[in-house]
């Protein structure tokens, strides 16, 4: 039996009086990968900003990597996983410059407010090579293309060595042959092995994005987890058609799916 990663039990969140997440429960064990799918406003975001610290739960249970809401501090929290999403984009200063955008991952910050150890910019500019990203990282993060950025982003969510790494429709804003090769870095890293245990989360509305090394997937609707599971059980004809109101047929090819729409 490997360790729990991520647990929801019947979690609801209330935004300003709106129920953004109703009844939402799944398991994350060490080492799976998940894709979680819904449509627009289904509530894919504000579960991740949970599982990543940055909302609290108005009910149901939520353990992250060990932590359980409610006992562990939520910046404790967002210093266990780390979190790929265009949300954090906007939380982090466009101003700063890459390399220490990459470091303040390792403090669950989004600003250096001290000049750091010298450890901790070695690693952060390890990251930027392996990621290929070395040649811009004195560079403000807003002077770089968005499948720049999202690449430094992993680089900054990699920095604390997280149990958990998140992804929030990383590949919205890249084009065909950009979203391709950050595929194949997700695919790489998943595959890492000296990252046997790393667990992973990628959120997106398109079934073909999910990368080949996924494991397992949730659907959700309308703040509700419609069902859970490995992932060829959960993206079926069937579940995806009722998941998004829509006649859809799943096509798989080559070890990805796709969805074909009919009348
Ligand atoms: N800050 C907020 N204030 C009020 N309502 C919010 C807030 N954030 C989210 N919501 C509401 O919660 C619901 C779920 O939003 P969420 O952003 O989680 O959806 P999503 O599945 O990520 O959608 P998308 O695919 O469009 O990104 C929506 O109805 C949304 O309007
Ligand atoms: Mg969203």
């Amino acid at each position: 039996m490997t360790g729990v990663v991520v647990e929801f039990s019947h979690v609801g969140v209330r935004i300003q009086n709106n129920k953004a997440l109703s009844d939402v429960s799944f398991r994350i064990q060490e080492g799976e990968r998940w894709a979680i799918v819904g449509p627009n406003g289904s509530g894919k975001t504000t579960l991740l900003r949970i599982v990543n610290g940055y909302l609290r739960p108005s009910r149901g249970e939520v353990s992250v990597l060990g932590g359980k809401f409610g006992q562990t501090s939520l910046s404790e929290i967002r210093k266990r996983s780390g979190f790929v999403s265009s949300y954090l984009d906007n939380l982090v200063e466009s101003n700063d410059n890459v390399l220490d955008i990459v470091v303040s991952g390792k403090y669950g910050a989004t600003r250096l407010w001290e000049i750091p150890p010298y450890g901790d910019v070695q690693r952060a500019k390890l990251l930027l090579r392996q990621l290929n990203c070395s040649k811009f990282e004195n560079r403000a993060l807003r002077d770089l293309s968005e499948g720049e950025r999202q690449k430094v982003l992993i680089a900054r969510a990699l920095m604390p060595d997280p149990g958990l790494l998140t992804f929030d429709e990383p590949c919205a804003p890249l084009d065909l042959s950009a979203r391709e090769s950050f595929l194949k870095g997700v695919g790489s890293i998943a595959k890492d092995k000296n990252r046997p245990s790393l667990a992973m989360i990628y959120v997106t509305h398109r079934i073909d994005e999910i990368p080949r090394c996924f494991t397992h997937a949730l659907l959700i609707r309308k703040g509700k987890s419609l069902v859970s599971g490995k992932i060829k059980g959960v993206i079926t004809s069937e579940n995806l058609s009722k998941c998004f109101d829509i006649n859809v047929q799943v096509k798989r090819w080559m070890d990805r799916l796709y969805p074909v729409v009919g009348n």
